[in-house]
């Protein structure tokens, strides 16, 4: 039987196929204000701006192509059953053709009406508009779990975790709860590897591995210690 490698991806594995993460110098929290695009509350103040904040994310998703790391982690399905959870609202790992995914906070090719969150609508193109509706008349909005609100993927998230043999973290500053809460429900006694570039905050002293690399470079190295 195949050994089961879960994968916690963030932001980070998609900046080289040239996607801001949130919070580098550079990244998208540093040009928008949270409480303005990514809350209920602005969804109500400005429905439009919302959208229109997240049609030029989905333009620039639609325009980006899964880089290595993306591919990579598809190869690894050869010789590991490979779950990835995502917090990213990017295709990309569906793109690159991994088979297990789940998604912690939406995903931005998909609607979902603001009556009933559980009419999801598949989006055609980048834009969404005022005046986009469900099957009830109401507007549509983003797919995606803004602050503040309930993350409905995080129980199937921990049993994932829980069962996991290895675990990679990938691309995450695990600055967001409950996300970032995930790693503690992974046995210490298993191996936890972390590819970032960057130091990240993980109270964990056995069995941690830091690859501090890119995502494709960082992924490069996990497989040649797979490997041995
Ligand atoms: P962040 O922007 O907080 O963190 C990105 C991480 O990726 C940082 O640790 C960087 O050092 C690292 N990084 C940057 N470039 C990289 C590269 N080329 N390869 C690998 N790593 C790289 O993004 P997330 O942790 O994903 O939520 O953010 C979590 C959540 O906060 C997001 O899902 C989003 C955001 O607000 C929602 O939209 C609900």
């Amino acid at each position: 039987m195949k050994q089961k490698l879960v994968v916690l991806s963030g932001a980070g594995i998609s900046a080289e196929s040239g996607l801001k993460t949130f919070r580098d110098s550079d990244g998208l929290w540093e040009g928008y204000r949270v409480e303005d695009v990514a809350t209920l509350a602005a969804w109500y103040a400005d429905m439009k701006m919302v959208l229109d904040f997240y049609n030029m994310r989905r333009k620039n998703v639609l325009e980006a192509e899964p880089n290595q790391a993306h591919l990579l982690l598809k190869e690894l399905e050869e010789r590991y059953e490979v779950k990835i959870i995502t917090q990213n609202v990017d295709n990309l790992h569906e793109r690159a053709r991994s088979t297990n995914i789940l998604h912690l906070h939406g995903i931005i090719t998909q609607a979902k009406s603001t009556f009933d969150d559980k009419l999801i609508y598949s989006i055609d193109g980048w834009e969404m508009k005022m005046g986009d509706r469900c099957e009830y008349g109401s507007q549509l909005r983003p797919n995606i779990v803004w602050f503040g609100e309930a993350v409905p993927n995080i129980e199937p998230a921990i049993k994932i975790v829980e069962e996991a043999d290895i675990l990679l973290v990938i691309g995450t500053s695990l600055q967001v709860y409950p996300a970032a809460g995930l790693i503690k429900y992974f046995s210490n006694q298993k191996p936890l590897y972390v590819i970032d570039p960057k130091q990240i905050p993980i109270s964990r002293t056995k069995n941690i591995y830091f690859l501090a690399a890119k995502a494709s470079e960082g992924m490069q190295q996990l497989i040649k210690i797979l490997d041995n």
